[in-house]
């Protein structure tokens, strides 16, 4: 059955979803304002992908006969450094949803609620592909040590990005 406990700590995860969209579409205007607008882009894409995840859960919520109940959110931040810092930012951002999302699925299987079990496996997985994209840009960074050429390429690069 889907209890009160796991409805309002999936209520909580939309509203945290909601605001990794808000966190990375502050991100995107950043790298806007610095004129890296491959980097904006790859931001923009994730601050969607971020509502998708939100909207995922709003819908399982109305599935499961629960009901949604949205949350303030608060302002992300505007300035964050240096493009090595904005990916460390990203990299320890999805370490803390993950950490999350554990937390949801451990609740899932304390009430015995196997359908949220099933459906939050998407999640854990998601997780492990939003880590491994923010450490791999990481490390790319990490080579390009800051260099103009190295980080106009890699700009270049993550504006290839869809979404
Ligand atoms: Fe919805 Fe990037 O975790």
């Amino acid at each position: 059955m889907f209890s009160k406990a796991v409805q309002d700590a999936m209520n909580e995860q939309i509203k945290n979803e909601l605001y990794s969209a808000y966190l990375y579409l502050a991100m995107a205007a950043h790298f806007e304002a610095e004129n890296f607008a491959g980097s904006a882009r790859w931001m923009r894409a994730q601050a969607g992908e971020e509502q998708e995840h939100a909207m995922k859960l709003f819908d399982f919520v109305n599935e499961r006969g629960g009901r949604v109940v949205l949350q303030a959110i608060d302002a992300p931040p505007v300035e964050f450094g240096s493009h090595l810092s904005v990916f460390e930012q990203t990299l320890a951002h999805e370490q803390l949803v993950t950490g999350m999302i554990d937390n949801l699925y451990a609740l899932a299987l304390k009430e015995n609620d196997y359908a949220s079990q099933g459906f939050l496996q998407w999640y854990i997985k998601e997780q492990v592909e939003e880590e491994a994209s923010a450490t791999k840009i990481l490390g790319q960074l990490k080579m390009v040590d800051g260099k103009a050429q190295g980080l106009l390429m890699l700009d270049s690069v993550l504006g290839r990005r869809g979404g």
